[in-house]
């Protein structure tokens, strides 16, 4: 049973809690190697002055050691490092590839025995190392090898956990392969192995390729280890793949070389005049002095500097997830090095085909980093779905206006926006033309439209992008006129791109057009508009007319006049959060909904022994859900129902629905408004509209 749960996540990155033997640790987590005897700051220093909460430490080693290998038998490898939190042990596969030590040298199936013995939390396979440079059918050898020794290797475990390397060397596809094969076992931790040689070589995009392709055919609920990573330059990008643990030896290493670690890169101690950090170690000396010590003194200093920086990153990479900015932050450490670019650039091209969040998933800004934002993930799925979704396709007039797109939009483009509200879509569309691609009108406050903050010189990379939106969706439109209010903005130079050039009347400005326009033939209430496309985006609900919006009333904010419940009866249904722009369904709602026909992509099956308390407004367990569809996102508002299609009641899903179907531990769906809670009255103050 797997020990490990999601607390929250930003694209294929997760917060998770992993449950050991010896205490539960928070995820991604930076294990430190120690080595028995001889680390210069012990386990318990580890935990108490750098916050480290877990160690890892070699099984070979100690095993071909005898007063270690004595000791660790006698009283178990935590008396050994005199320390009582969680351990893994690796199986002495690394010193195998770097000694060079004779196959047979340590038995397969001794070292996962040995490791149980001693009471190790997490015991690692002997899987074989395959070298980068080894061709394919080599490499197709080791990983049959590595899969080999994982089976016979599980039988021996007993209650420890057991990691199973995922081999593959270069190949995207033996990885595959290697992941396929493991996946059935019983196998409670994934590494991904035999990539220290190029960490060392900054082949980063290839540490990319090998790690996706593992990723993509692992189970989403056991956690993945990014083995003999310990560089905090590429923790934010390894945790952008979706990687959770990550070991560290470079502490030592490279402070044992005079070498200072940074999340931007590594300084050799001669080069430095200034020491450019504040951690306690560095705060403690001065350069000078530093220098001037002899290299033990030294090495000490610089091990403790590594130690605070690597701790420090990963915690910033926790915040990160946590704020739904990793993309950003890994943006940032890109700049540290053009491999490291490269990696990211190889990482954007792929994540197309995996996963994103909803763009529903968190609500806070996007910012603007490079000319990689215009792949961000979040922008790629809202473009996406307004391709896919957007309702309204056939129009009398198309107007175009170019916009930075940041907020305000409409309080700029107000005078527009009133010919349009008091038309019918089939008259009338107004298309906003901006960084991010087209953002149609009634979208406009869907998240993150507004929430992404470009400047004002946008880069052609983005502007191409945007270019390529906006052509793909007027290939899907029909409309017999299209203006283009020409504007002084980067986006105006997108008029040319689009294919529309012979087509489009150019204008000069909001007072020409409203001269040009037909007259308002068909006042129309504009909500209606703004719901139908919001409903569309959000839960590809095409057919308003089965959803009964004819019927249904609307109520404003009277602060802000914006659409703020979608009620009947007196009754809320639906809220439209003014932070995202999207619709969260009141019990009612998700009834109604429901009843016209949501597609499954958007429910989750509970348990019928669970369904009292999900009525009862309680949390959906992950290891309660029956069913939950392939295609959705974490962050999306989804209906729970039981084994007979019973609503429940409706909520936001914290995982995707592979993830819980998967997992059996944790949160699945928090529900935001249940079966037998009293229904959602509207504030009083609120004004009815029809
Ligand atoms: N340490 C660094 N890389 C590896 C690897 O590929 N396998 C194991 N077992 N340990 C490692
Ligand atoms: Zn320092």
């Amino acid at each position: 049973m797997s020990q490990f749960e999601i607390r929250a996540k930003d694209g294929l990155a997760r917060l998770g809690r992993f449950e050991t033997n010896h205490g539960t640790v928070t995820t991604p987590l930076l294990m430190p190697v120690v080595h028995p005897g001889k680390s210069e700051v012990t386990p318990s220093q580890l935990v108490s002055e750098f916050k480290f909460q877990m160690v890892i430490t070699n099984a070979y080693i100690i095993k071909s050691t005898d007063r270690f290998r004595d000791a660790a038998l006698d009283k178990g490898v935590h008396s050994l490092l005199n320390f009582s939190g969680p351990i893994m042990t690796d199986s002495g596969t690394f010193q195998m590839y770097t000694h060079g030590l004779p196959e047979g040298e340590i038995d397969p199936m001794d070292i996962v025995s040995f490791q149980r013995q001693i009471g190790s939390d997490v015991g690692t396979i002997l899987d074989t190392f395959s070298d980068p440079y080894a061709t394919w059918a080599r490499v197709e050898q080791d990983v049959q090898v590595s899969t080999e020794r994982a089976r016979i290797s599980i039988p021996v475990k007993g209650d420890m956990l057991l990691a199973g390397t995922v081999q593959g060397g270069i190949y995207p596809d033996l990885r595959i392969r290697a992941a396929d094969e493991m996946a059935p076992l019983n196998i409670d931790v994934h590494p991904i192995g035999g990539l220290v040689p190029l960490m060392e070589q900054y082949r980063y995009a290839d540490i990319v390729r090998a790690t996706l392709a593992a990723k993509s055919h692992l189970p989403p609920q056991r956690p993945v280890h990014l083995f003999g990573c310990g560089h905090p330059m590429f923790f934010a990008q390894a945790v952008l793949m979706g990687c959770d643990l990550f070991d560290s030896a470079s502490y030592a290493k490279f402070a044992e070389s005079g070498r200072l670690l940074f999340p931007t890169g590594t300084v050799h101690l001669s080069d430095l005049r200034e020491l450019p950090c504040e951690c306690p170690a560095c705060n403690s000396t001065t350069i000078d002095d530093l220098q001037r010590l002899d290299k033990a003194a030294q090495s000490l200093i610089l091990t403790k500097h590594n130690l605070y920086v690597s701790a420090a990153e990963i915690r910033r990479v926790r915040q990160a997830i946590a704020d739904g900015n990793l993309l950003e932050l890994a943006a940032l450490r890109a700049r540290s090095h053009p491999a490291l670019y490269e990696a990211l650039d190889i990482f954007l091209e792929q994540i197309g085909n995996i996963e994103s969040s909803a763009p529903s998933a968190n609500a806070k800004s996007v910012f603007y980093t490079g000319p990689e934002t215009a792949r961000h993930p979040l922008l790629r799925t809202f473009q996406y779905r307004i391709l896919e979704r957007y309702p309204f396709r056939r129009t009398r007039m198309l107007v175009m206006v170019p916009d930075m797109g940041a907020k305000p939009f409409s309080e700029t483009n107000q005078a527009i926006e009133n010919e349009v509200k008091m038309r019918d879509p089939a008259e009338m569309l107004l298309f906003y033309v901006t960084p991010i691609g087209v953002v149609p009108w009634e979208l406009e406050h869907v998240y993150p439209a507004q929430q992404t903050i470009f400047p004002a010189s946008v880069d052609s990379e983005c502007l191409t992008a945007a270019g390529e939106s906006l052509t793909r969706l007027l290939s899907t439109m029909e409309f017999d006129d299209c203006m283009w209010v020409s504007r002084e903005t980067p986006t105006n130079v997108l008029s040319a791109a689009t294919g529309l050039s012979d087509r489009a009347t150019k204008v000069s400005g909001v007072s020409e057009l409203s001269q040009i326009l037909p007259a308002a033939s068909h006042p129309q209430l504009w909500q209606k508009r703004v719901i139908a496309g919001v409903c569309a985006f959000q839960w590809d609900v095409r057919d308003m007319d089965s959803f009964g919006l004819n019927e249904l009333g609307i109520t404003l904010s009277s602060s802000t006049g914006k659409i703020r419940h979608i009620t009947r009866n007196g009754k809320v249904l639906f809220t439209l959060v003014p932070t995202n722009g999207l619709l969260t369904p009141t019990y009612d709602g998700g009834r109604l909904l429901l009843k016209s026909g949501l597609k499954d992509d958007y429910k989750v099956v509970v348990d019928d022994d669970a369904a009292p308390f999900v009525a009862d407004g309680k949390s959906v367990m992950t290891k309660f859900v029956k069913w939950a569809g392939p295609h959705l996102m974490a962050g999306e508002e989804v209906l729970v129902v039981d084994s007979k299609g019973e609503f429940l009641g409706s909520g936001k899903a914290v995982l995707n629905g592979r993830e819980m179907m998967a997992f059996r531990r944790g949160v699945a769906v928090i529900m935001r408004h249940s079966k037998k809670q009293p229904p959602v009255d509207y504030k009083e103050d609120d004004q009815e509209s029809f």
